[in-house]
């Protein structure tokens, strides 16, 4: 697999109408340990692929090459109030619980459809883990000597643990189109650059059978 790739306008106008009408519940993301912790960062609205907007996304999904034979172990209309800080997707959680397993379905990308304009940016690093969460990472492995330059880390990671950066370095930057998509390696560390007004994507964790 790839460690990241874009499609340029995967999004048709027809498409905006069924995820306006997406009427999931709306649940509120308390993130439990990232920076903000203990707040409120995100709202989110899971779907599944029984519903119009599910059935749309699985379908479209399945003529990109790179994703053929998908799996879905989540999709969800994500409304972000904060930036997420550095953190990995191996296990896809809801309300804290494991919704993955990743013995059974091997975890492959991170989908990030965006559903507005703006200057906002995902950071996805070169390191990579097994598991999500990045002070584990930190506990196992040495800082760097060649690391995130200041520069962007200021940029883009701001809001970050500033300690992060000496373990890090940028894989890519990828720049938010609205209605084109994003999709990198589950196992990938990644962050949200830092931002001011809320942002609305689809977000969704693809898998495959073992
Ligand atoms: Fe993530």
């Amino acid at each position: 697999m790839k460690d990241y790739f874009e499609i340029d306008n995967f999004l048709t106008d027809d498409d905006y109408g069924i995820i306006e009408q997406n009427s999931a519940k709306i649940e509120s993301f308390i993130d439990p340990n990232g920076v903000f912790k203990g707040t409120e960062s995100a709202k989110q609205q899971w779907f599944n692929e029984s519903t119009a907007l599910g059935t749309l996304i699985k379908s479209k999904l399945e003529q990109i090459e790179l994703l053929r034979g998908i799996r879905i172990d989540g999709m969800q209309v994500a409304d972000m109030l904060k930036p997420y800080d550095v953190h990995g997707d191996y296990l896809v959680q809801k309300n804290q619980k494991a919704i993955s397993d990743p013995t059974m379905h091997d975890p492959m990308y991170t989908i990030i459809i965006p559903l507005v304009e703006g200057e906002y940016h995902t950071i996805v690093f070169d390191q990579k883990a097994d598991y999500n969460n990045f002070s584990d990472y930190k506990e196992k492995n040495a800082e760097l000597a060649e690391h995130v330059s200041d520069d962007d880390w200021q940029k883009y990671c701001g809001h970050c643990h500033a300690v992060d950066q000496k373990y890090l370095t940028i894989k890519k930057v990828l720049h938010w189109h609205k209605g084109s998509l994003m999709a990198f390696n589950r196992r990938c560390f990644h962050a949200s650059a830092n931002f001011v007004k809320p942002k609305r994507a689809l977000v969704l964790w693809s898998s495959k059978s073992n």
